[in-house]
């Protein structure tokens, strides 16, 4: 058996990603190894939405040159960066032996059968046509043991964000199946996985047999499946049949995470993302009267090309009117061949002490608004769905509240229950609490019985 090591940089898309990897290598006789050190085979899933997790990556491409010369480890670089910059990897990095693109990975044995036999350089970054993908299946085995897994339900992105390199890198949008998406959750739950999230960069434009609602609902009635999550969305695909969704199906959580990017209408219009903040605030306030007391989150990004004092004190009210739940915030990263990018000297570049003094400033907000909507539950009970020991303390739980906040407890029940806890005190990132009772444990294995998707699921 021969050992492999995937250092994974950047989104659940890449997670989910490696672990498809893992899957593919498995029928090489590769089994994966937790450290760098101890690999016959090294690959770097790499991401290139900011600029930063590129510098990581080729530190991290530095490390593992020694462990080359050392072992005669082979070293791969996959993901969004070997897409875009892979003639930029090859003439810099020397001992890099493959690349290859996120429409490539179930190539991955063929590629190290080339590089044994013919001792070549390969790269492999050719984009699959949308009519031809085909989403490699996720075998349950890799998520034994987990409570909450993700699902891939799309790829690509077919918007323009001007700050964006995700359509560069990862192309046109492809949506996979809605059958085989509620037979992958129905196999997860055979292993012991009680909530699902499903992912893709613009979910809502969803269209694989049925609408993004429609899949969510669905997903809720596949036996076995008690909590569904989704991200990621975008405001203005955001329609009247999801938000009813969060009104009649208690199984999808109410958590929303809902990119504004920005509360400056005229920097949402450089940026092409095609809402205004009245109308992102429009579909707020339906989700919100759907489902009282649904928690919101956001990422913004400060100092994008042209964004003055005034523009960013609407972002702050913005904030401050929507109380978020939490907040990603970035500052603006030039990437190549985006628009921004591209008009950045027209639009004007913002001071990098600026953009930081920004991000601060967002990031104290959000703070405070945290901890003020975290101790409201001080004294309630809430529903968790236990997902192991604490990270913070072995001798607690910790699982994650329908809004998606950490709560750390003490208490019993094993992965995969769901629990009452009462909870006794919050921070902004976490509730602490004590286990009052358990509502429900997970249920007893048949493996065979389960891997079945019932008619019901899958008829259009
Ligand atoms: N610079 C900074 N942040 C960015 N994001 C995407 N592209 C950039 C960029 N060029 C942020 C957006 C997006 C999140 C995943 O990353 O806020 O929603
Ligand atoms: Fe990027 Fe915009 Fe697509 Fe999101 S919706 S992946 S920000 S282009």
């Amino acid at each position: 058996m021969k050992r492999v090591f995937i250092h994974t940089f950047g989104c659940q898309m890449n997670v989910n990603d490696t672990m498809r990897m893992t899957e593919a290598l498995a029928s090489m006789q590769y089994a994966a190894t937790p450290t760098a050190e101890s690999a016959d085979l090294i690959i770097l899933n790499t991401c290139s939405i900011r600029e930063k997790a590129e510098d990581k990556m080729l530190s991290a491409l530095g490390r593992y040159r020694q462990v080359k010369l050392q072992r005669g480890a082979l070293i791969g670089v996959g993901g969004c960066v070997a897409q875009q910059e892979k003639q930029k990897i090859l003439d810099k990095v020397p001992y890099v032996d493959f690349v290859f693109g996120p429409d490539n990975i179930q190539k991955l044995p063929e590629i190290l059968q080339r590089i044994e036999a013919d001792r070549v350089r390969v790269v492999e970054t050719a984009w699959v046509d949308s009519e031809s993908y085909v989403f490699p299946q996720a075998d349950p085995g890799t998520s034994r043991g987990k409570a909450t897994e993700f699902i891939t339900v799309m790829k690509g992105c077919d918007n323009v964000c001007s700050f964006c390199v995700v359509p560069h890198t990862r192309g046109r949008e492809v949506s996979r199946p809605f059958g085989d998406v509620l037979k992958e959750a129905s196999a997860l739950t055979t292993v012991g996985v009680r909530e699902v999230t499903l992912v893709g960069q613009n979910v809502n434009s969803y269209r694989g047999g049925v609408s993004f609602a429609q899949l969510l609902l669905r997903t809720a009635q596949v036996p076995g499946v008690e909590r569904v999550r989704f991200t990621t969305s975008h405001p203005h695909d955001l329609s009247d049949e999801l938000i009813e969704a969060f009104r009649v199906e208690p199984k999808i959580m109410p958590h929303f995470h809902l990119p504004v990017q920005s509360g400056s209408d005229a920097v949402l219009k450089r940026m092409r993302r095609d809402y205004t903040v009245e109308q992102y605030l429009e579909r707020l306030k339906k989700l919100r009267a759907a489902r009282p007391g649904i928690a919101v989150t956001t990422d913004i990004i400060v100092g994008f090309p042209g964004e003055t004092d005034e523009d960013f004190e609407r972002t702050v009210a913005l904030a401050e009117q929507v109380r978020y739940a939490g907040q990603f915030s970035f500052v603006y990263s030039p990437r190549p061949r985006t628009g921004a990018a591209m008009r950045e000297a027209e639009w004007g570049t913002v001071e990098h002490a600026v953009k930081v003094k920004r991000l601060d400033r967002l990031n104290a907000l959000q703070k405070r608004i945290s901890v003020e909507l975290n101790a409201a539950f001080v004294g309630k009970t809430v529903q968790v769905m236990v997902e192991g020991p604490s990270k913070t303390d072995a001798s607690r739980r910790f699982g994650r509240s329908g809004q998606n906040t950490v709560v750390n407890f003490d208490g019993d029940a094993p992965a995969g229950s769901l629990v009452a806890v009462e909870i006794g005190h919050a921070s902004a990132s976490s509730l602490s609490g004590r286990q009052v009772r358990v509502e429900s444990l997970p249920p007893v294995m048949i493996p065979e019985a389960a891997a079945l998707v019932p008619e019901s699921c899958v008829v259009a």
